[in-house]
């Protein structure tokens, strides 16, 4: 798919195809195109797990801050929860920050991930939505390792929906420029 198209036409998918499973091969595809995410120094923090069956709806039972994520990922296939291993990117091999913004690059590393990931899975012919409102104790339902925050969770699925895109500001909004 040409790129532009991608990145304008993914959209935010809440309803997903019960009847449509997706096969490893395909997550594997996506997962190894978003693996090449840039990140600090290259040190590709971001790990994937992901979640079908029980192991999906006890985190979906477990959803309760905002029900309707629980909702969402009990009517997906799969979600994939990304986590980064703590204090590599952003950090000195000696474990000081190497900027003032500390831990805040491990977030951006994250954060271009997800976005690589839900662009590969828009690509590969599958649909995404981004939770961010997950409750406190989701790392350890998933039995994300000691070392590692979780950062987001993706329920993944083949669209039973098409969303119209959310108002985007215009580019005045957005821009300034400076010569
Ligand atoms: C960091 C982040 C967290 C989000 N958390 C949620 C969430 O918890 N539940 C949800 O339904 N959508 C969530 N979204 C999706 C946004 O609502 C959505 O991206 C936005 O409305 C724009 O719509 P679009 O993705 O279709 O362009 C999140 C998106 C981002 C980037």
């Amino acid at each position: 798919m040409e790129t532009v198209k991608c990145i304008k036409e993914r959209r935010s998918v809440r309803k997903f195809d019960a009847s449509k499973e997706i096969s490893k091969e395909l997550i594997d595809s996506v997962i190894d195109t978003a693996r090449f995410a840039p990140s600090w120094k290259n040190t590709q923090v971001t790990r994937y797990t992901v979640l079908t069956g029980e192991a999906k709806d006890k985190l979906a039972d477990c959803t309760n801050l905002w029900a309707k994520n629980g909702d969402i990922m009990r009517g997906a296939p799969m979600v994939v929860a990304l986590s980064i291993v703590d204090k590599r990117s952003g950090y000195e091999r000696d474990g000081s920050p190497s900027t003032p913004l500390g831990d805040g690059w491990q977030m951006f590393d994250a954060g271009i991930a997800c976005q690589s990931f839900c662009l590969a899975a828009f690509d590969a012919g599958l649909s995404t939505v981004i939770m961010g409102l997950y409750d406190d104790n989701a790392a350890d339902v998933i039995g994300i390792p000691e070392g590692q925050i979780l950062t987001a969770l993706i329920a993944v699925g083949f669209a039973a929906e098409a969303p119209e895109a959310p108002k985007r500001k215009e580019l005045s909004d957005l821009v300034t420029y400076k010569s």
